[in-house]
């Protein structure tokens, strides 16, 4: 078993970002790193520039990153915490399969459609070719599960389409080249809506804050924000079969049974009846118990910048080692000669 995830620095980590991948890497790490497996977790900066961006904000991004995911749990003794730039095999494997991926694959991506918009002409390359790298990301380990929320879904099923074309046209059947990884999708919380929109997820790229909480938001703008959510006017129900068609009600209660380690269900026997007016102070009351440990810890990580620096460093230093036999194997079974 290998694990294998990666989130992009771009932004601040939010609740979506949290409940739908990070928790998940964590509970992965305490498990399987206990069992001598390999949980290997990456900043994907190299991603972050497929869209305009501001490089003085990736660079302060990328660390403020690394300390979020330490906060949130992430132990970079047991796991191996490091980003893209200092491991070019994300970048040479991206180009070699390049040449297995199709046009009509990555054609077929809703973020590439959703990001390009009616723009496709004035889109980056790299916005395109996005889902390559993202491949190139787990296939370079041999990673056999790669925790994610729901909206990466897509892009890990093109990873595993690239796998298997490339093991069937340049590698022998009892010999593949790569692994073909499993997405390990969370059954709650794979998808947490935003704040302000209940059709739209919670998003780092959303323009408006109040549509997002954040891991370094103090408790009054937690509060805030979970008291100006959109909501209905109708009171709780009493079973999950009555949020049909309440999107953000739906949403508020998957974000309360989430974070209380429960399900909407007993969530909803709990303030069937209740208003908004009653939910929203608990629910944001709840945010602020369970996110304020780890926002206190970020704010402390993120100012030693050398502590921060260290840890990518020793992480890409050992991803490295890892990386290496199999691109060597991609290089050999394509006729590329590395002497
Ligand atoms: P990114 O940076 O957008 O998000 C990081 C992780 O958070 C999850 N996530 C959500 N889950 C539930 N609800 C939401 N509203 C929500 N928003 C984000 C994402 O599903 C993801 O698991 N392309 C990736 C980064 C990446 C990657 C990889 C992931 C690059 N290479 C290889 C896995 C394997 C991305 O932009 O995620």
């Amino acid at each position: 078993m290998r694990i294998v995830s990666g989130i992009q620095p771009t932004g601040n980590l939010h609740l979506g970002n949290y409940l739908g991948a990070i928790r998940n890497w964590v509970a992965m790490q305490d498990e399987w790193t206990a069992q001598g497996h390999d949980c290997l977790y990456f900043l994907a900066d190299l991603h972050a520039i497929s869209m305009p961006h501001v490089p003085a904000e990736l660079a302060a991004s990328t660390r403020e990153m690394v300390a979020a995911l330490v906060a949130c749990g992430i132990d970079p003794d047991r796991s191996i915490l490091f980003n893209q730039t200092q491991v070019p095999a994300h970048v040479e494997m991206q180009w070699l399969l390049n040449g297995t991926a199709r046009m009509g694959w990555l054609n077929r991506m809703t973020q590439w459609k959703d990001k390009a918009g009616k723009n496709r002409e004035g889109a980056s390359v790299a916005l395109f070719t996005y889902p390559v790298l993202q491949a190139a990301d787990v296939l370079l380990y041999q990673a056999t599960h790669v925790p994610v929320g729901e909206d990466q879904k897509q892009h890990l099923e093109l990873a595993r389409d690239i796998a298997q074309k490339f093991n069937n046209d340049f590698a022998s059947e009892d010999a593949p080249v790569f692994t073909l990884p499993e997405a390990i999708i969370p059954p709650e919380a794979a998808r947490i809506m935003s704040l302000r929109d209940g059709s739209a997820k919670m998003s780092k790229s959303d323009p408006s804050d109040m549509s997002r909480i954040n891991l370094a938001d103090d408790a009054d703008a937690i509060m805030q924000k979970v008291k100006k959510a959109k909501t209905d006017p109708e009171p709780l129900p009493g079973d999950v079969a009555g949020l049909k068609d309440r999107p953000e009600a739906a949403n508020l209660v998957g974000i309360y049974a989430a974070m209380a380690g429960t399900s909407p269900a007993d969530v909803l026997r709990e303030f069937e009846g209740k208003g908004f007016g009653a939910f929203k102070p608990a629910l944001g009351e709840l945010l602020v118990e369970k996110l304020s440990p780890m926002a206190a810890r970020y704010r402390e990580l993120r100012q030693d910048r050398d502590a921060l620096d260290a840890i990518l460093r020793k992480g890409a230093e050992k991803a490295r080692a890892l990386a290496a036999p199999t691109l060597d194997k991609a290089y050999t079974a394509l006729g590329l000669v590395r002497g």
